[in-house]
C-alpha cells in the first residue's frame, strides 16, 4: 500500500513545528528512570515541545515544573540532571513543591500582595510513573498515564521493573527526521541488507504484530532457542529473573520511545527526540535484567554485557547510516513511498500521527 506521510513530511518546519505543538505538548512524554530521581533533590531538566521543563525529588515527592523562575526569567536548574535544591542561580529565589518561591531573599524589598505572590507560582506538569519509567504531560487534560498505555499499562510496569543494571548509555545526534528514525525501528524488512553481520544473525522472522492504542509490538522467536546448549551456558546467571519472554520483542510507546529484550534478560530503551526538521537526538540505554539472587558478578556475566553494549551500538550505527540516506532522499523524489506487509507497524504508526496532525 502506499505510504501515508508524503516525503515532506519529513523535512518541512512548519510541519515540525505542528509537531510540536499537536503530538510533543499533548502527549505523555517519557523524561527519565525513577532512579535518576531516587534522593530528595535530585532533579533532571528536558525540553518538550521547546518549553524548559525540570522535575525534581521534592522530600520523596516527584513534582514537574516550568523550568523558569518567575523573579526575571532565569533557568533554574541549569543542568541536565543533579542534586540541588529548587533555588534559582541568579538572585537566590527558592521554590517549594508547589512551585511557590517561598524563600526570597531581602524579601521586605518586595511588595506582593497575597494574590500577587500566588501569581508568582510555576507552571506546573503532571508526572506519573509507570515502573521504572517516569513521564510528563505538558497539557492539562483528563488522559492518566493508564489511559494512554490502555491495556499496555501493566505490561510495561512490569518489563520497566525487570530492567537491572545499566550496562550502556549511547547518546548520538543523527541528521534525519525524528519519524525516519522511529519508522526505522518499527519493520525488519531492512535487516538482510542494513543489519547484514550484526541482527540479522539473531534470525528474527514473522508478521506477530500487537496494537494497542497507540502503541504496538513486534514478537519473534530467535535462531537459537533457549534449550540451545551454548544459549543456555550464557542465560544460567539470569535464570531466576523477574520478566521472561520467549525469543525478542520489541514495542514502539508512541510517539517516540523504543523499548526491545530478548528473553526478558536484556533490554534497550531507546528515546528518538526531535531537535529540528532534519535532526533527531537519539539516546539509548541498554539494562540487563534484574536477579532475584545475589550472587556476585561472573566473568561470562561480564562479558555478556561487553558483547550487548557492542551489538547495540553496531546495529544503532547501521540505522543510523541508513537513516540519514533516507533523509537526503525525501528531499528529492516525488513518490509518496510504499509499504509491504512487513511494514503494517509503520503503517499505523502514520496513521497515528495523521490523526493528530490533522489540521494540516
Ligand atoms: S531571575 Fe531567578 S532569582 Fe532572579
Ligand atoms: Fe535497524
Amino acid at each position: 500500500m502506499k505510504a501515508l506521510i508524503s516525503p515532506n513530511y519529513y523535512f518541512d518546519k512548519a510541519i515540525f513545528a505542528e509537531e510540536q505543538e499537536q503530538i510533543f505538548a499533548k502527549s505523555w512524554f517519557f523524561v527519565g528512570f525513577v532512579s535518576d530521581l531516587a534522593n530528595p533533590n535530585d532533579f533532571i531538566t528536558v525540553e518538550v515541545s521547546g518549553t524548559p521543563v525540570v522535575i525534581q525529588n521534592f522530600k520523596g515527592v516527584i513534582k514537574a515544573f516550568k523550568n523558569v523562575c518567575s523573579h526575571r526569567f532565569s533557568i533554574i536548574q541549569t543542568e541536565k540532571s543533579g542534586n540541588r535544591p529548587f533555588v534559582c542561580p541568579y538572585h537566590g529565589w527558592a521554590y517549594n513543591e508547589f512551585g511557590l518561591p517561598t524563600g526570597i531573599p531581602k524579601k521586605p524589598y518586595f511588595e506582593f500582595t497575597d494574590e500577587e505572590f500566588e501569581c508568582l507560582k510555576l507552571v506546573q506538569y503532571d508526572v506519573e510513573i509507570c515502573g521504572s519509567l517516569l513521564f510528563i504531560k505538558l497539557i492539562k487534560d483528563d488522559t492518566s498515564l493508564a489511559k494512554f498505555f490502555g491495556s499496555y499499562y501493566s505490561y510495561i510496569e512490569e518489563m520497566s521493573n525487570a530492567f537491572g543494571e545499566l550496562v550502556d548509555v549511547n547518546e548520538m545526534l543523527i541528521d534525519a527526521n525524528w519519524k525516519i528514525v522511529v519508522e526505522n525501528t518499527l519493520e525488519s524488512y531492512h535487516v538482510n541488507l542494513i543489519h547484514k553481520d550484526s541482527f540479522r544473525k539473531l534470525g528474527t522472522s514473522g508478521l506477530d504484530f500487537e496494537f494497542v492504542q497507540k502503541h504496538s509490538s513486534w514478537n519473534t522467536g530467535l535462531k537459537f532457542e533457549e534449550e540451545d546448549p551454548a544459549v543456555k551456558l550464557i542465560h544460567k546467571p539470569y535464570k531466576d529473573r523477574p520478566y521472561t519472554i520467549k525469543g525478542y520483542k520489541h514495542t514502539i510507546i508512541f510517539p517516540n520511545i523504543l523499548i526491545s529484550t530478548t528473553y526478558g534478560i536484556s533490554f534497550n530503551l531507546s528515546v528518538v527526540t526531535p531537535v529540528n526538521e532534519n535532526t533527531s537526538l537519539f539516546r539509548s540505554f541498554v539494562f540487563v535484567t534484574k536477579k532475584n539472587n545475589e550472587k556476585a558478578k561472573s566473568a561470562l556475566e561480564d562479558a555478556y554485557e561487553t558483547s550487548l553494549k557492542e551489538f547495540n551500538r553496531t546495529v544503532f550505527a547501521e540505522d543510523k547510516f541508513i537513516c540519514e540516506k533516507v533523509q537526503m532522499g525525501a528531499k528529492h523524489t516525488s513518490h509518496q513511498g510504499e509499504l509491504s506487509e512487513e511494514e503494517t507497524r509503520v503503517c499505523k504508526f502514520q496513521e497515528n500521527y495523521k490523526a493528530l496532525m490533522s489540521t494540516i
